[in-house]
């Protein structure tokens, strides 16, 4: 059977790309990434996509008179290389209505929160002022609204005395690296899929679907 074809849209250094690269390299995994687009030509992850011998397209937003342009061009080079799911890992564009329908149930967010707290920029920053004790991040499905699709998985982490928005931001991280991928497999494999507002999973999933410190393979 045909692998999904996955597209991962970038706008920077492109740590969650490359945990989606290296687990779509293990051979049985139900996925491959077909193409990584990024909306800024110098984007650190793009050299990551190269080196792993990944297509790479550059739709710069800046080129583009409106945003209904920019994502025609987006969608111009995701119908063109046959992407069927869409992976968005730091990609630093709010996409319209119109294209959040349009890829339904096929488009997917990481965000270093625990959703729906902390949607939108500076979460770091924000959850230590706040003075939070656990922290995460999430892994969700686009819908119109920025940072509110229905959630299809979490992982946790504590914030320490003295933790830093980079120390806090790297705890998280390393959590991302393991959640993406997950999170990916289990929708690749149709054990967690969308039903109208909710994500529903197999009982081969525990705990309803929340990824607690999530599986590392
Ligand atoms: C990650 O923290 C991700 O959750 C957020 O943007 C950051 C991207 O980092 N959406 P990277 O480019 O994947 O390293």
């Amino acid at each position: 059977m045909a692998r999904t074809k996955i597209a991962v849209l970038i706008s920077g250094r492109g740590s969650n790309l490359q945990a989606l690269i290296d687990a779509a390299a293990q051979p049985d995994f139900p996925g491959e990434i077909a193409l990584v687009i990024s909306n800024r030509p110098k984007a650190g992850g793009l050299e990551r996509a190269t080196k792993a011998g990944i297509p790479i397209e550059v739709v710069d937003h800046k080129v583009f008179e409106s945003r209904d342009d920019f994502e025609a061009a987006l969608n111009h080079a995701l119908k063109t290389a046959k992407i069927d799911f869409i992976c968005l890992a730091g990609f630093m564009r709010v996409l319209t209505a119109g294209f959040a329908n349009d890829w339904r149930g096929r488009l997917i967010n990481i965000h270093p929160s625990l959703l729906p707290s902390f949607e939108g920029l500076h979460v770091h920053e924000r959850m230590i002022q706040a003075g939070v004790k656990i922290a995460g991040c999430t892994v969700h499905f686009v819908s119109a609204d920025v940072d509110a699709g229905p959630i299809i998985g979490q992982a946790a982490v504590p914030v320490l005395p003295g933790d830093t928005e980079e120390t806090l931001a790297a705890r998280i991280l390393e959590q991302e690296h393991k959640l993406y991928p997950a999170c990916l497999k289990l929708l690749l494999e149709n054990k967690a899929r969308l039903l109208g507002a909710n994500v529903i999973y197999d009982d081969s999933v525990a705990a309803n679907g929340t990824l607690i410190n999530p599986p590392t393979d």
